[in-house]
Protein backbone atom coordinates (compact mmCIF):
# COMPACT_ATOMS: atom_id res chain seq x y z
CA UNK A 1 0.00 0.00 0.00
CA UNK A 2 1.12 3.40 -0.90
CA UNK A 3 1.85 5.42 2.21
CA UNK A 4 -0.72 8.35 1.18
CA UNK A 5 -3.50 4.82 1.02
CA UNK A 6 -2.77 4.72 4.38
CA UNK A 7 -5.75 5.74 6.52
CA UNK A 8 -4.96 8.66 9.36
CA UNK A 9 -5.79 8.32 12.83
CA UNK A 10 -8.51 10.91 11.95
CA UNK A 11 -9.89 8.70 9.18
CA UNK A 12 -9.45 5.28 11.25
CA UNK A 13 -11.33 6.99 14.48
CA UNK A 14 -14.54 8.02 12.10
CA UNK A 15 -14.38 4.77 10.77
CA UNK A 16 -14.47 2.71 13.94
CA UNK A 17 -16.98 5.31 15.11
CA UNK A 18 -19.11 4.26 12.38
CA UNK A 19 -18.96 0.59 12.97
CA UNK A 20 -19.42 1.04 16.77
CA UNK A 21 -22.54 2.79 16.10
CA UNK A 22 -23.86 -0.08 13.10
CA UNK A 23 -23.14 -2.10 16.40
CA UNK A 24 -24.40 -0.71 18.91
CA UNK A 25 -27.81 1.50 17.44
CA UNK A 26 -29.86 -1.48 15.70
CA UNK A 27 -29.02 -4.01 18.71
CA UNK A 28 -29.78 -1.40 21.20
CA UNK A 29 -33.41 -0.20 20.05
CA UNK A 30 -34.06 -4.23 19.20
CA UNK A 31 -33.09 -5.14 22.87
CA UNK A 32 -34.97 -2.26 24.45
CA UNK A 33 -38.26 -2.97 22.19
CA UNK A 34 -38.00 -7.48 22.40
CA UNK A 35 -37.45 -6.92 26.63
CA UNK A 36 -40.80 -4.41 27.19
CA UNK A 37 -42.44 -6.40 25.02
CA UNK A 38 -41.21 -9.64 26.46
CA UNK A 39 -41.52 -8.03 30.64
CA UNK A 40 -45.46 -6.76 29.20
CA UNK A 41 -46.00 -9.98 28.12
CA UNK A 42 -44.86 -12.42 30.95
CA UNK A 43 -44.25 -10.36 33.79
CA UNK A 44 -47.71 -7.42 33.78
CA UNK A 45 -49.61 -9.62 31.67
CA UNK A 46 -48.75 -13.37 32.58
CA UNK A 47 -47.98 -15.38 35.79
CA UNK A 48 -44.24 -14.66 35.83
CA UNK A 49 -42.85 -12.81 38.41
CA UNK A 50 -40.29 -9.35 38.72
CA UNK A 51 -37.67 -12.27 39.98
CA UNK A 52 -37.95 -13.78 36.95
CA UNK A 53 -37.08 -10.68 34.78
CA UNK A 54 -32.91 -10.97 34.84
CA UNK A 55 -32.35 -14.55 33.13
CA UNK A 56 -35.96 -16.13 31.91
CA UNK A 57 -37.62 -12.14 30.55
CA UNK A 58 -34.11 -11.10 29.81
CA UNK A 59 -33.48 -14.95 27.40
CA UNK A 60 -36.40 -14.12 25.13
CA UNK A 61 -35.36 -10.22 24.64
CA UNK A 62 -31.92 -11.77 23.70
CA UNK A 63 -33.10 -14.45 21.47
CA UNK A 64 -35.62 -12.66 19.88
CA UNK A 65 -33.60 -9.67 18.64
CA UNK A 66 -30.30 -12.14 18.06
CA UNK A 67 -32.95 -14.08 15.40
CA UNK A 68 -34.16 -10.49 13.75
CA UNK A 69 -30.82 -9.50 13.39
CA UNK A 70 -29.53 -12.01 11.58
CA UNK A 71 -33.05 -11.81 9.73
CA UNK A 72 -32.09 -8.19 8.98
CA UNK A 73 -28.67 -8.64 7.79
CA UNK A 74 -29.77 -10.76 5.27
CA UNK A 75 -33.06 -8.92 4.21
CA UNK A 76 -30.53 -5.95 3.51
CA UNK A 77 -28.98 -7.88 0.21
CA UNK A 78 -32.92 -8.32 -1.44
CA UNK A 79 -34.16 -4.81 -0.32
CA UNK A 80 -30.99 -3.29 -1.88
CA UNK A 81 -31.72 -5.43 -5.20
CA UNK A 82 -35.73 -3.98 -4.75
CA UNK A 83 -35.54 -0.77 -3.91
CA UNK A 84 -31.53 0.26 -4.41
CA UNK A 85 -31.98 3.97 -3.75
CA UNK A 86 -33.44 3.59 -0.95
CA UNK A 87 -30.93 0.41 1.04
CA UNK A 88 -28.22 0.03 -1.57
CA UNK A 89 -25.93 2.55 0.99
CA UNK A 90 -26.94 0.53 3.75
CA UNK A 91 -25.57 -2.49 2.64
CA UNK A 92 -22.15 -1.74 4.99
CA UNK A 93 -24.44 -2.46 7.75
CA UNK A 94 -24.96 -6.24 7.13
CA UNK A 95 -21.51 -6.95 8.50
CA UNK A 96 -22.04 -4.98 12.23
CA UNK A 97 -25.97 -6.45 12.20
CA UNK A 98 -24.93 -10.18 11.64
CA UNK A 99 -22.03 -9.80 13.89
CA UNK A 100 -23.98 -9.02 16.84
CA UNK A 101 -26.63 -11.32 15.89
CA UNK A 102 -23.94 -14.50 16.63
CA UNK A 103 -22.86 -12.71 19.98
CA UNK A 104 -26.40 -12.45 20.97
CA UNK A 105 -27.08 -15.78 19.89
CA UNK A 106 -24.10 -16.88 21.60
CA UNK A 107 -25.24 -15.00 24.91
CA UNK A 108 -28.88 -16.70 24.68
CA UNK A 109 -27.21 -20.09 24.44
CA UNK A 110 -25.36 -19.20 27.72
CA UNK A 111 -28.30 -17.78 29.49
CA UNK A 112 -30.52 -21.05 28.30
CA UNK A 113 -27.53 -23.17 30.44
CA UNK A 114 -28.53 -21.88 33.49
CA UNK A 115 -32.25 -22.28 33.31
CA UNK A 116 -33.08 -24.87 31.03
CA UNK A 117 -34.59 -27.38 33.84
CA UNK A 118 -37.87 -28.73 34.48
CA UNK A 119 -39.48 -26.11 36.43
CA UNK A 120 -38.45 -23.47 33.58
CA UNK A 121 -39.63 -25.28 31.20
CA UNK A 122 -42.31 -27.93 31.69
CA UNK A 123 -43.10 -28.48 28.05
CA UNK A 124 -39.42 -29.99 27.01
CA UNK A 125 -39.40 -32.22 29.32
CA UNK A 126 -41.07 -35.82 30.02
CA UNK A 127 -40.09 -36.06 33.72
CA UNK A 128 -37.17 -33.91 36.09
CA UNK A 129 -33.95 -35.39 33.64
CA UNK A 130 -35.86 -36.72 30.51
CA UNK A 131 -36.84 -34.51 27.47
CA UNK A 132 -39.77 -34.83 25.02
CA UNK A 133 -38.73 -35.55 21.54
CA UNK A 134 -39.72 -32.17 20.59
CA UNK A 135 -37.73 -30.16 23.00
CA UNK A 136 -34.99 -32.80 21.44
CA UNK A 137 -36.03 -31.74 17.72
CA UNK A 138 -36.14 -28.02 18.86
CA UNK A 139 -32.71 -28.08 20.81
CA UNK A 140 -30.94 -29.87 17.54
CA UNK A 141 -31.94 -27.16 15.60
CA UNK A 142 -30.82 -24.52 17.76
CA UNK A 143 -27.41 -25.39 18.11
CA UNK A 144 -27.34 -26.93 14.01
CA UNK A 145 -28.47 -23.12 13.45
CA UNK A 146 -25.60 -21.67 15.77
CA UNK A 147 -23.19 -23.64 14.50
CA UNK A 148 -23.97 -22.71 10.74
CA UNK A 149 -23.98 -19.11 11.81
CA UNK A 150 -20.07 -19.59 12.07
CA UNK A 151 -19.62 -19.72 8.68
CA UNK A 152 -20.90 -16.62 7.77
CA UNK A 153 -18.60 -15.17 10.73
CA UNK A 154 -16.12 -16.47 9.61
CA UNK A 155 -16.52 -15.10 5.83
CA UNK A 156 -17.10 -11.58 7.81
CA UNK A 157 -14.08 -11.60 9.56
CA UNK A 158 -11.67 -8.35 7.93
CA UNK A 159 -9.71 -9.85 4.92
CA UNK A 160 -11.83 -13.09 4.44
CA UNK A 161 -13.47 -11.73 1.32
CA UNK A 162 -9.90 -10.45 -0.03
CA UNK A 163 -8.13 -14.04 1.01
CA UNK A 164 -11.26 -15.89 -0.33
CA UNK A 165 -11.87 -16.60 -3.72
CA UNK A 166 -15.61 -15.07 -4.61
CA UNK A 167 -17.38 -17.96 -5.31
CA UNK A 168 -16.57 -19.80 -2.05
CA UNK A 169 -16.61 -16.51 0.16
CA UNK A 170 -20.78 -16.27 -1.02
CA UNK A 171 -21.23 -19.69 -0.54
CA UNK A 172 -19.80 -18.97 3.68
CA UNK A 173 -22.06 -16.22 3.87
CA UNK A 174 -25.03 -17.96 2.08
CA UNK A 175 -25.08 -20.83 4.96
CA UNK A 176 -26.36 -18.20 6.71
CA UNK A 177 -29.73 -18.01 5.08
CA UNK A 178 -30.10 -21.75 6.17
CA UNK A 179 -28.95 -20.88 9.96
CA UNK A 180 -31.92 -18.97 9.85
CA UNK A 181 -34.01 -21.87 8.61
CA UNK A 182 -32.71 -23.88 11.16
CA UNK A 183 -33.39 -20.50 13.72
CA UNK A 184 -37.35 -20.96 12.43
CA UNK A 185 -37.37 -24.86 13.22
CA UNK A 186 -35.65 -24.24 16.81
CA UNK A 187 -38.74 -21.76 17.61
CA UNK A 188 -41.47 -24.06 16.46
CA UNK A 189 -42.35 -25.79 19.46
CA UNK A 190 -44.52 -22.83 19.94
CA UNK A 191 -46.61 -23.43 17.39
CA UNK A 192 -49.72 -25.10 18.95
CA UNK A 193 -48.98 -21.14 21.16
CA UNK A 194 -49.25 -19.47 18.00
CA UNK A 195 -53.18 -21.24 16.84
CA UNK A 196 -54.50 -20.11 20.67
CA UNK A 197 -54.53 -16.56 20.42
CA UNK A 198 -57.55 -16.73 23.88
CA UNK A 199 -54.58 -17.81 25.30
CA UNK A 200 -52.04 -15.37 25.17
CA UNK A 201 -50.91 -13.35 28.13
CA UNK A 202 -52.36 -9.70 27.46
CA UNK A 203 -53.61 -10.99 24.28
CA UNK A 204 -50.05 -10.19 22.69
CA UNK A 205 -48.59 -13.38 20.44
CA UNK A 206 -46.00 -15.54 21.40
CA UNK A 207 -42.31 -14.27 20.71
CA UNK A 208 -41.75 -17.82 18.93
CA UNK A 209 -44.11 -16.68 16.41
CA UNK A 210 -42.50 -13.26 16.12
CA UNK A 211 -39.17 -14.82 15.53
CA UNK A 212 -40.72 -17.50 12.75
CA UNK A 213 -42.17 -14.33 11.27
CA UNK A 214 -39.06 -12.59 10.84
CA UNK A 215 -37.20 -15.47 9.36
CA UNK A 216 -40.22 -16.38 6.78
CA UNK A 217 -40.56 -12.50 5.47
CA UNK A 218 -36.89 -12.42 5.02
CA UNK A 219 -36.98 -15.53 3.17
CA UNK A 220 -39.81 -14.22 0.96
CA UNK A 221 -37.94 -11.58 -0.12
CA UNK A 222 -35.11 -13.52 -1.19
CA UNK A 223 -36.99 -15.71 -2.77
CA UNK A 224 -38.80 -12.94 -4.54
CA UNK A 225 -35.16 -11.22 -5.86
CA UNK A 226 -34.23 -14.74 -6.61
CA UNK A 227 -37.85 -15.50 -9.35
CA UNK A 228 -37.38 -11.79 -10.19
CA UNK A 229 -34.02 -12.20 -11.27
CA UNK A 230 -34.47 -15.56 -13.30
CA UNK A 231 -37.67 -13.69 -15.16
CA UNK A 232 -35.36 -11.13 -16.37
CA UNK A 233 -32.65 -13.52 -17.10
CA UNK A 234 -35.47 -15.19 -19.66
C1 LIG B 1 -27.10 -24.51 21.32
C2 LIG B 1 -27.95 -23.66 20.80
C3 LIG B 1 -29.25 -23.20 21.43
C4 LIG B 1 -29.86 -23.54 22.61
C5 LIG B 1 -29.40 -24.54 23.65
C6 LIG B 1 -31.07 -22.77 22.71
C7 LIG B 1 -31.98 -22.83 23.74
C8 LIG B 1 -33.24 -22.28 23.73
C9 LIG B 1 -34.27 -22.45 24.73
C10 LIG B 1 -34.10 -23.24 26.02
C11 LIG B 1 -35.36 -21.77 24.32
C12 LIG B 1 -36.69 -21.62 25.06
C13 LIG B 1 -36.67 -20.22 25.60
C14 LIG B 1 -37.96 -19.78 26.18
O1 LIG B 1 -39.04 -20.17 25.71
O2 LIG B 1 -37.90 -18.99 27.12
C15 LIG B 1 -35.03 -21.14 23.08
C16 LIG B 1 -35.88 -20.33 22.36
C17 LIG B 1 -35.48 -19.52 21.36
N1 LIG B 1 -34.24 -19.51 20.76
FE1 LIG B 1 -32.72 -20.73 21.19
N2 LIG B 1 -31.16 -21.97 21.61
C18 LIG B 1 -30.07 -22.20 20.81
C19 LIG B 1 -29.78 -21.58 19.62
C20 LIG B 1 -30.48 -20.51 19.12
C21 LIG B 1 -30.08 -19.72 18.00
C22 LIG B 1 -28.81 -19.94 17.15
C23 LIG B 1 -31.02 -18.76 17.83
C24 LIG B 1 -31.11 -17.64 16.84
C25 LIG B 1 -30.16 -17.04 16.28
C26 LIG B 1 -32.04 -18.96 18.85
C27 LIG B 1 -33.18 -18.20 19.00
C28 LIG B 1 -34.23 -18.53 19.81
C29 LIG B 1 -35.51 -17.84 19.82
C30 LIG B 1 -35.90 -16.66 18.95
C31 LIG B 1 -36.31 -18.47 20.79
C32 LIG B 1 -37.77 -18.16 21.14
C33 LIG B 1 -37.78 -17.38 22.44
C34 LIG B 1 -39.12 -17.34 23.09
O3 LIG B 1 -40.16 -17.49 22.47
O4 LIG B 1 -39.17 -17.16 24.27
N3 LIG B 1 -31.67 -20.03 19.62
N4 LIG B 1 -33.74 -21.46 22.75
Amino acid sequence: MHPSEVPSETEREARDRAALWACVAPAGVLLVVTFAYATLRYVVFGPWSVGHIPLFVLNKAVSWSALWLIALAYALGPLARLAPKRFGQHLWLRRYIGIMGFALACLHVVISIFIFNYHYYRLFFRQAFELTALAEFAMAMGALGWFLLLAPLAASLPGAQAALSARYWRWLQRLGTLAMLFGALHVAYGVPGWLTPEKWYGGLPPITLWSALGVAIVLGLRGLVWLRGKKLGG
